[in-house]
C-alpha cells in the first residue's frame, strides 16, 4: 500500500491533529500510533497546547502533554504546526478576570504577551507554523469580529498583537490565521478585509488556514477554489488545517441546529453505508483534485483526527458515531483513503 504521505510529496505537506484528550500513548494504541507515523509528515496537537490545558491556574504552566507530543512528533519525523495561541474557546476563566473585574487591556495584552512568548519560545526551532489566531471572523452577517474575550478585553487589534508577539519571539517561525467557513460568503469577504489590514500594517502573516469542517453532499467546491485564489494572491500561503466530512444528515457542528435533543434523534446513517462512504470518498478526490491543482500556492492540508473513531464529530456538538476521517474504527482505509491516493498519484 502505497502511503498519503509519500502520495503527496513534492505536492504539499500532509497531516492529521493528534491527541484528542491527553496523552498520545494513552489515547491510541501502538497500532495507531504506528499508522500515524506510516501515513502523515505532519501534525497538530488537538488540545493540548490550548490554554486551558497550559494554564489551568495563573502562575501554573503545564508543558507535559505538549512535551510528548514534540518528543512523538520528533521521534517519528512529524513536522509541527502549533495550534493555537489565541482563540475564544478552551481558555481558563482567570485569564480575562483581574480580581471580580473583567481584565483592563493593559493586563491583557501582558498576559497575551507572557503566555506567547512562553509558547512559541518553548517550542521555538521545534515548530514550522503557529496558528496565531483562530476563528476571529463572525458568523453573524452583519458583524465583522466575534466578539471574543479577547477583543472585548484588548479591542480589534488584538489580532495584529499576537503575531507581532509571536514575530518577537521567533523570526522564523511561520504564523497563520485560521477559520472556518471562510471560504464562503458572508466570511469569504471579511476574511479578505481582515487580511488586507493586516498587510497593510505590516503585521507578519505567512499563510492562512481554510479549517475545511466540510457535510457530505455540501462540500463548496467553487468557493474553495475562488478562496485559493483570492488568499494565495495575497501572497501567502494557503492551507486546509481541519479537514473531516460529517456523514450524519442536518448535524454540522458550524450550522449546529438549535437543541442537543434534535441531534440524538436524526438516524445515525440514513441509507447504505457503503454508498455513504463511495459519496465521501467522490468528495475528498474532488478536493484533493482541487489542491493538486493549487499546489503552488497549497503548502499543507491536514485532517482534524485519524481514525473515525478520533474524531471531535463523535462527541461534538453531541455523542454520536460519525465516519469523518480516511480511516476506520479498526484503523482500515477507507474508500476515501483510496480514491485520494489514486488522485495523487494519477493512477
Ligand atoms: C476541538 C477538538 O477537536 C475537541 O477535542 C475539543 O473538545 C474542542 O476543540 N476548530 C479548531 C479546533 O480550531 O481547535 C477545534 O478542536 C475544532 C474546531
Amino acid at each position: 500500500m502505497k502511503t498519503l504521505k509519500e502520495a503527496c510529496k513534492g505536492a504539499f505537506r500532509i497531516g492529521a491533529a493528534l491527541g484528542p484528550v491527553g496523552k498520545l500513548s494513552e489515547d491510541y494504541t501502538p497500532q495507531e500510533l504506528a499508522l500515524i507515523a506510516e501515513q502523515f509528515d505532519t501534525a497538530t496537537p488537538e488540545n493540548c497546547m490550548k490554554p486551558k490545558e497550559v494554564i489551568p491556574t495563573e502562575g501554573q504552566w503545564r508543558f507535559e502533554l505538549g512535551d510528548e507530543f514534540m518528543q512523538f512528533c520528533q521521534e517519528n519525523h512529524l513536522t509541527v504546526i502549533g495550534h493555537v495561541l489565541l482563540w475564544h474557546a478552551m481558555n481558563p476563566a482567570w485569564l480575562f478576570k483581574e480580581g471580580k473585574k473583567p481584565v483592563s487591556r493593559r493586563a491583557a495584552l501582558a498576559r497575551m504577551h507572557k503566555y506567547i512568548r512562553k509558547m512559541v519560545g518553548r517550542y521555538q526551532g521545534k515548530i514550522l507554523g503557529w496558528d496565531v489566531v483562530n476563528d476571529a471572523i463572525s458568523d453573524r452577517a452583519h458583524e465583522y469580529l466575534r466578539p471574543t474575550p479577547w477583543f472585548q478585553a484588548v479591542g480589534e487589534d488584538y489580532i495584529e498583537m499576537a503575531f507581532r508577539f509571536a514575530r518577537q519571539t521567533d523570526p522564523d517561525v511561520e504564523l497563520y490565521y485560521n477559520d472556518y467557513n471562510i471560504e464562503s460568503e458572508p466570511t469569504f469577504s471579511k476574511t479578505m478585509r481582515l487580511l488586507h489590514t493586516l498587510q497593510r500594517r505590516d503585521v507578519p502573516l505567512d499563510g492562512i488556514a481554510i479549517q475545511g469542517h466540510w457535510l457530505l453532499d455540501r462540500v463548496p467546491f467553487a468557493d474553495i477554489e475562488r478562496a485559493i485564489v483570492g488568499f494565495s494572491e495575497l501572497g501567502i500561503q494557503v492551507m486546509f488545517s481541519e479537514l473531516d466530512l460529517d456523514v450524519l444528515p442536518g448535524s454540522s457542528p458550524m450550522n449546529a441546529p438549535t437543541s442537543g435533543r434534535e441531534l440524538d434523534q436524526l438516524p445515525l446513517v440514513s441509507e447504505d453505508h457503503s454508498a455513504i462512504l463511495a459519496r465521501q470518498a467522490d468528495q475528498y478526490a474532488r478536493l484533493f483534485e482541487l489542491f493538486l491543482k493549487y499546489r503552488k500556492v497549497v503548502s499543507r492540508v491536514g485532517f482534524w483526527g485519524t481514525t473515525d473513531e478520533h474524531s471531535w464529530l463523535n462527541y461534538w456538538p453531541t455523542k454520536r458515531e460519525n465516519h469523518p476521517l480516511l480511516f476506520d474504527r479498526q484503523l482500515k482505509p477507507k474508500p476515501a483513503f483510496e480514491a485520494i491516493l489514486k488522485v495523487m498519484t494519477g493512477k
